[in-house]
């Protein structure tokens, strides 16, 4: 997804108006410095839509209340410039409010909020969405997504025929979907007509997903890794551990470093500051052909989280 146009020098998007461009035929090979980096070393990822989102934002599902604003605020310090909240967090009020404070514009920063299951539907959506506007205290979102097909409910169709709406009206730049397995999208998109510009779902070493992520490659929709560090409970594996002493990196470093190289988007959660800052600084190393198989060998397809095909 980082190369779709392996040949020639690629548009990576603009954020803020400021157009970045790198150079694929490095990018090609895994080595993910840019040309020219806007704001923060964080590379674009193109979207399907024209924009582009930063590959690395901060999740902040379970962060508890008073600690939203200051991780907040430590991430956009140490570069970040993506914040993914949901409405299923109970947190977009505390997110807003760290948007409001923070000191970087608006517009330089990607905000996704996502859509919670009981809200699906054509009617419902649209007014969960000025909800979460409200919330959030912002006049357009960056990226909205649908949270869970709940296929037993049988109404993702619908609901993604209101996010069209939403982005025709301007109130949503991008619109996407979460766990949506191979089967939502095609009918998604057959029903449609419109192709989600990203998929974020469970996806870590445990559950590298490569099927899945070359299915979204083949329709140029961006994979967005969920618990890209699976929650933290792979990171004292013993090969991790080895090739991080190697790199004198942390193991989260080199799980999220295995993520860019595979052209993944990643949003970490942390509320711990020296985390916070550790989760984005990956772009003065890389990991050889040797230890991405390695890392690709923690494969297990345990996931951390629900089923897609039975959540709900
Ligand atoms: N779409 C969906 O259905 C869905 C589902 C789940 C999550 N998400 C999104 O994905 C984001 C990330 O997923 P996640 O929170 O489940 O899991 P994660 O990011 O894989 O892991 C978070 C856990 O790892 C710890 N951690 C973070 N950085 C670390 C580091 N450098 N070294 C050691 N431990 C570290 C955190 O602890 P501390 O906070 O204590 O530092 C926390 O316990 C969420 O915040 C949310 O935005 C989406």
């Amino acid at each position: 997804m980082l190369c779709h146009r392996p040949s020639r020098r690629q548009r990576y998007g603009s954020l803020a108006g400021k157009t970045i461009i790198a150079l694929t035929k490095t990018c090609q090979k895994g080595d993910l410095r840019m040309a020219s980096i806007a704001v923060s070393q964080v590379p674009l990822l193109s979207l399907n839509d024209g924009h582009a989102i930063p590959q690395i934002g901060l999740g902040v599902y379970k962060i508890i209340d008073h600690q939203v604003e200051p991780a907040i605020h430590t991430a956009i310090e140490a570069g970040y410039r993506l914040i993914d909240t949901a409405s299923f967090y109970g947190n977009e009020e505390q997110t807003g409010a760290a948007i409001a404070a923070s000191s970087v514009p608006r517009s330089e920063l990607f905000i996704t909020t996502k859509l919670w299951n009981d809200d699906q539907g054509y009617d419902q959506t649209l007014h969960a969405f000025d909800l979460s506007m409200e919330r959030l205290g912002l006049e357009y979102l960056d990226l909205y997504l649908i949270h869970w097909p709940v296929p037993a409910r049988d109404r993702y169709v619908d609901t993604w025929r209101a996010l069209i709406r939403l982005q025709k009206e301007s109130r949503v730049r991008s619109i996407g979907v979460s766990n949506f397995q191979p089967a939502h999208l095609r009918r998604l998109i057959d029903e449609t007509g419109v192709i989600p510009c990203l998929n974020q779902v469970e996806l870590h070493p445990a559950l590298s997903q490569p099927a899945l992520r070359a299915f979204h490659a083949s329709l140029g929709i961006v994979t967005q890794a969920w618990s890209p560090l699976a929650r933290g409970s792979i990171l004292h594996d013993e090969r991790l551990v080895t090739i991080a002493a190697r790199h004198q990196r942390s193991p989260a470093q080199i799980v999220l470093r295995w993520h860019l190289q595979n052209g993944s988007a990643v949003i970490p959660k942390s509320a711990t500051p020296a985390r916070i800052k550790d989760n984005i600084a990956l772009f003065d190393f890389n990991l050889d052909a040797t230890d991405m198989r390695m890392i690709d060998a923690l494969r297990t397809d345990c996931r951390t989280g629900a089923d897609p095909d039975t959540a709900h």
